[in-house]
């Protein structure tokens, strides 16, 4: 998955589907190159493990929520009715997810209103990062990103989940987030179209993976394994 030319700012501006499809080729790259999709688990986790780490995922999802419906404040809902009604439906779908989750931790003992004391700061630090991004910034980060990142994992690791959280995963959670990242993938196509709005979606692309990877190789594999 390789991109053959990593795509660089002398290159801009492209016309937009191939910017769009340059920089996703550049972001799995970057996810290949740097193990972002490969599974965090070895072993089937118990039920500690399960119930410590569902309180990050709702705590992500909830996000997710909020992410939706800024962007969804700074679409031009009349150039794209589409997207309008595609962010309306990716908040409604982490919504849903959110209250999944949060159903299943508390089925397994678990108490969802907890959700903020009990993520890592490292994972709310990545959330941080997108205080104060555009939809353009916001897109090529979160639904071209960590989501893209979150669904290449998601299937290596599903066979570590208990049977229940599995299903919620493979049949609601996994083929909605991968909706999401084409929303993202559209609206680059859509958004994307100077050179202004290329260079600030490949910088914070950039900028943003690898906090993200750092984060992420700090933090969050073991937040996730801590009984
Ligand atoms: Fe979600
Ligand atoms: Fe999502």
């Amino acid at each position: 998955m390789a991109a053959a030319t990593p795509l660089t700012e002398a290159d801009l501006p492209l016309p937009p589907d191939e910017f769009a499809e340059r920089l996703l080729a550049d972001i799995d790259a970057y996810i290949d190159e740097h193990g972002l999709a490969q599974s965090r688990f070895d072993e089937v986790l118990g039920e500690a493990e399960m119930r410590e780490g569902l309180y990050t995922r709702i705590y992500n999802e909830i996000t997710a929520i909020d992410l939706s419906r800024r962007m969804l404040d700074q679409l031009d809902g009349a150039e794209n009715p589409q997207a309008f009604v595609h962010l309306l439906k990716q908040a409604e779908d982490e919504a849903k997810h959110a209250r999944m989750l949060a159903h299943r931790l508390w089925n397994l003992g678990g108490q969802p209103e907890q959700y903020v004391e009990r993520t890592a700061d490292s994972t709310k630090e990545i959330w941080a990062l997108f205080d104060g991004l555009d939809i353009v910034e916001t897109a090529a980060v979160l639904q071209c990103g960590s989501e893209r990142m979150a669904q290449y994992r998601h299937e290596k690791e599903l066979v570590y989940y208990d049977e229940e959280t599995a299903e919620i995963y493979a049949k609601v959670i996994a083929p909605e987030e991968k909706f999401h990242a084409k929303i993202g993938e559209s609206l680059l196509r859509t958004l994307c179209v100077d050179e202004d709005t290329q260079l600030r979606a490949l910088r914070t692309s950039r900028e943003g993976r690898e906090l993200i990877r750092e984060k992420h190789d700090k933090g969050i594999r073991d937040a996730f394994k801590r009984a």
